[in-house]
């Protein structure tokens, strides 16, 4: 219970955040990405088909900042926020200045109000923000203000072209043993065959994806704690080993490492740096709750709950998706049960663990130790131990599935 109610007040955002359903932010080309963050008096206003077209793709969203920062992958895919305020409130003011100073840095954010007097315009100018909206605004106004944010987005985006805003899928396991990093490890590699994946081994006191892919690196994760805010790409591309898949992996230490070295805003600069250099981001994740596994899943468009089919497997599973939901993230938890005995005509009866669950299965793995085994120990797919195994075959289903899932959020670039 305790650690129920800290991370709902790490959440900090009360009721609501699912809804934000990341789902509604629209898929698009090159279009500017534009946010609108409205109290709802405010969103129910506004013509949406009047806010896109050329060149802008706009999304409305209910809600304040600390709702939108709790949405990670919506926030990845915004270019701009318009993001409505009161001009008289001091809470407003400081909560804007706050996010256009830290994780929005990178986000030119246009502060929109009602009754917008010089003085208080003059106010907003005062932060850190591109352009000032009067609520309602005519057209030309809009245009305006965009072209303010584009002047701002392209400083802060010197090196040039938009950021690649990749997906992030977290992989954690309901209890120690389950396969995780099996499944971490596996779809890496059925996805690195079309895409630029990343494998982050974010298990630091039992991590052994790195050992699942035979490779041997000298640096880790806890490289890179260290270099603090000099972590960018370039420090990245140091750590990172690469597995004949084409999977880039960043290891868990080869120490003991305390579950506390890693800090929400480590997560924060980590994720951020390398969403906008791959197109996926696999995270095998530690099967605790702390304050930074729960951001890693926050800024996650896909959560994947690995178990089995064992009285203690579903019981954690039903205990981690009770965290989950308490922490508005529910929404991303998608179950995979491994280990799964098939039955008459290669089906699995997940129709039990369901019930229990009170959640569906989305996915459902063959057992077959001697070809996983295999693997591991060489570092190798499924597909080079044997052709055409069920595991196999699971594996790659689970990824399309999921691929297909994050191609309607989006999302990547
Ligand atoms: N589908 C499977 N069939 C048979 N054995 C498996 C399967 N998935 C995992 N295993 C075995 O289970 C063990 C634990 O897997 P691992 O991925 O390390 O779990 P976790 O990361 O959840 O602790 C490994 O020895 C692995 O070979
Ligand atoms: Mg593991």
């Amino acid at each position: 219970m305790a650690i129920l109610a800290r991370l709902g007040a790490f959440a900090g955002r009360g009721e609501a955040a699912a809804a934000a359903a990341a789902g509604e932010a629209p898929a698009v080309g090159d279009d500017l990405r534009v946010t609108l963050a409205m109290k709802p008096e405010t969103a129910t206003q506004l013509d949406p088909a009047s806010l896109n077209g050329g060149g802008v793709s706009s999304h409305i969203f209910e809600g304040g900042l600390d709702r939108l920062t709790a949405n990670g992958p919506l926030l990845r895919r915004t270019d701009v926020l318009i993001l409505e305020v009161d001009p008289a409130s001091a809470a407003d003011l400081d909560a804007l200045e706050q996010f256009a100073t830290t994780a929005g840095a990178r986000i030119p954010v246009v502060a929109a109000a009602h009754h917008l007097t010089l003085a208080a315009a003059r106010r907003l100018m005062r932060s850190s923000i591109a352009d000032v909206l009067p609520i309602p605004f005519t057209q030309e106004e809009w245009t305006q203000a965009l072209d303010s944010a584009r002047g701002k987005l392209a400083q802060v985006r010197t090196g040039g072209g938009p950021a690649r805003s990749g997906n992030i899928v977290a992989v954690q396991g309901a209890l120690g043993g389950m396969g995780t990093s099996m499944i971490a490890t596996q779809l890496a590699q059925v996805w690195a065959e079309t895409k630029k994946v990343l494998l982050i081994d974010l298990d630091v006191q039992r991590g052994n994806a790195a050992l699942y892919l035979n490779l041997k690196p000298r640096l880790s994760i806890a490289d890179l704690i260290e270099a603090d805010d000099r972590l960018d790409i370039e420090f990245l591309n140091m750590v990172i080993e690469r597995h004949q898949s084409g999977v880039s992996v960043i290891s868990a230490p080869t120490d003991m490492t305390p579950m506390d070295a890693v800090t929400p805003e480590f997560i924060e600069r980590l994720l951020d740096v390398c969403t906008q250099n791959f197109d996926v981001v696999v995270l095998d994740l530690p099967g605790v709750w702390m304050d930074w596994t729960a951001l890693a899943i926050q800024k996650s468009d896909l959560m994947l709950l690995v178990s089995q089919l064992t009285v203690s497997g579903i019981q954690q599973a039903r205990r981690q998706l009770d965290v989950a939901e308490a922490n508005n993230l529910g929404d991303r938890a998608r179950v995979v049960l491994n280990r799964m005995v098939p039955g008459l005509f290669g089906r699995y009866d997940v129709s039990e663990a369901e019930g229990v669950l009170r959640s569906s299965v989305h996915g459902a793995i063959a057992n077959d130790y001697p070809t996983v085994s295999a693997a591991l120990d060489e570092g190798r797919s499924l597909k080079q131990i044997k052709l055409k195994s069920k595991v196999e075959k699971d594996i790659r289903q689970l990824a399309a599935q999921l691929a297909d899932e994050l191609a309607t959020l989006g999302a990547t670039a």
